[in-house]
């Protein structure tokens, strides 16, 4: 077990990142908790009182704002830097992918890929020359398995799982883990906005479809489960002495995986066609015929 760790969470002012900031100070880590919202990471240290939680003002997407962070840490730490990352920042985009401008992909990338390795790159070096270290990527289900509407922000959590992979086998010699975290449906603040990018759009070839997004959200907030589901691996991955290499969260989400992997494609397809709306049926409704007059 690896106790009183320096932990670097980005994304702390809401939902997974905040939790686990919280989390892993209750547990006696150090902790760095960063994220852009400045109130809230007030709000946050005012919740930790008497814990070691530190707040950092840090844009994952800003690689001033990166160095500016790292500086102020290496400062605090007298040199030393940080024990574990956990790269969590991260929003989801939702809406077919054809009504999603380059802009907002590139956005969607920057933040959650570009983001997660600038960071990684940036707090790297010190743990790999200790021959200790942390890397820890909150990725998603959805980076195993893709959801029509959320194909762009599916596509960013299939690239962390990729470079996450790569980088748990490249550090391996330098005695740094690589753990990746696989969420599935999580109370926070992430579906609401997820939904700020999904127009209901008259005009939208997928108008069908984009009517039923609050059905989606209200499936989607029933299911959904308290972040600690997904802080309680976070903390396995910084203490334990062999982490897994991933862990999915909650339980239940296995069961997904484990049918998504067994069934046919074209089944899935069609499931997952029929949960979004996107059928023929949805799509192209046959049009209303008037009453006719009475004669
Ligand atoms: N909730 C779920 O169901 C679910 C499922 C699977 C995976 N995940 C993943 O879990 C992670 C955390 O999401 P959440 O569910 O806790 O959602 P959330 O409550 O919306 O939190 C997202 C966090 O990311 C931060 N963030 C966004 N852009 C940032 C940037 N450019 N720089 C720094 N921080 C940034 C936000 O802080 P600021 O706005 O203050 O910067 C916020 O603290 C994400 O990577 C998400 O993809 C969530």
């Amino acid at each position: 077990m690896h106790r009183n760790q320096i932990v670097l969470v980005t994304g702390a002012t809401s939902g997974i990142g905040r939790a686990t900031a919280l989390d892993l100070a209750r547990a006696g880590h150090r902790v760095f908790a960063t994220g852009r919202r400045e109130r809230a990471l007030e709000s946050l240290k005012t919740e930790a009182a008497g814990l070691q939680l530190e707040t950092i003002v840090m844009d994952v997407t800003k690689a001033e704002s990166i160095a500016a962070a790292k500086a102020e840490i290496d400062e605090r730490t007298s040199g030393h830097g940080v024990d574990a990352v956990v790269n969590n920042a991260g929003f989801g985009l939702g809406g077919p992918l054809e009504e999603i401008s380059d802009e907002a992909l590139r956005g969607q990338y920057e933040t959650n890929v570009f983001g997660l390795m600038a960071v990684t790159r940036a707090f790297l070096p010190k743990m790999r020359e200790r021959r200790h270290g942390r890397i820890i990527n909150v990725s998603s289900v959805g980076g195993r398995v893709t959801l029509p509407m959320l194909g762009a922000y599916n596509s960013t959590k299939y690239a962390v799982e990729s470079l996450s992979d790569a980088l748990r086998v490249e550090l391996r010699p330098f005695g740094v883990k690589v753990v990746i975290i696989e969420p599935g449906s999580i109370a926070t603040e992430f579906a609401e906005v997820a939904m700020s990018s999904v127009e209901s759009n008259s005009a939208s070839p997928y108008a069908g479809a984009l009517a039923d997004a609050a059905k989606l959200r209200a499936m989607f907030d029933n299911t959904a489960v308290a972040p600690r589901h997904v802080t309680s691996a976070i903390l396995k991955a910084v203490q334990s002495a062999r982490p897994a290499a991933r862990y999915v969260r909650p339980w239940r989400t296995y069961m997904m995986l484990v049918i998504a992997s067994l069934l046919p494609t074209s089944w899935v397809d069609a499931l997952l066609g029929r949960m979004t709306g996107l059928t023929k049926a949805k799509l192209f409704p046959a049009p209303r015929l008037d009453p006719s007059p009475s004669p």
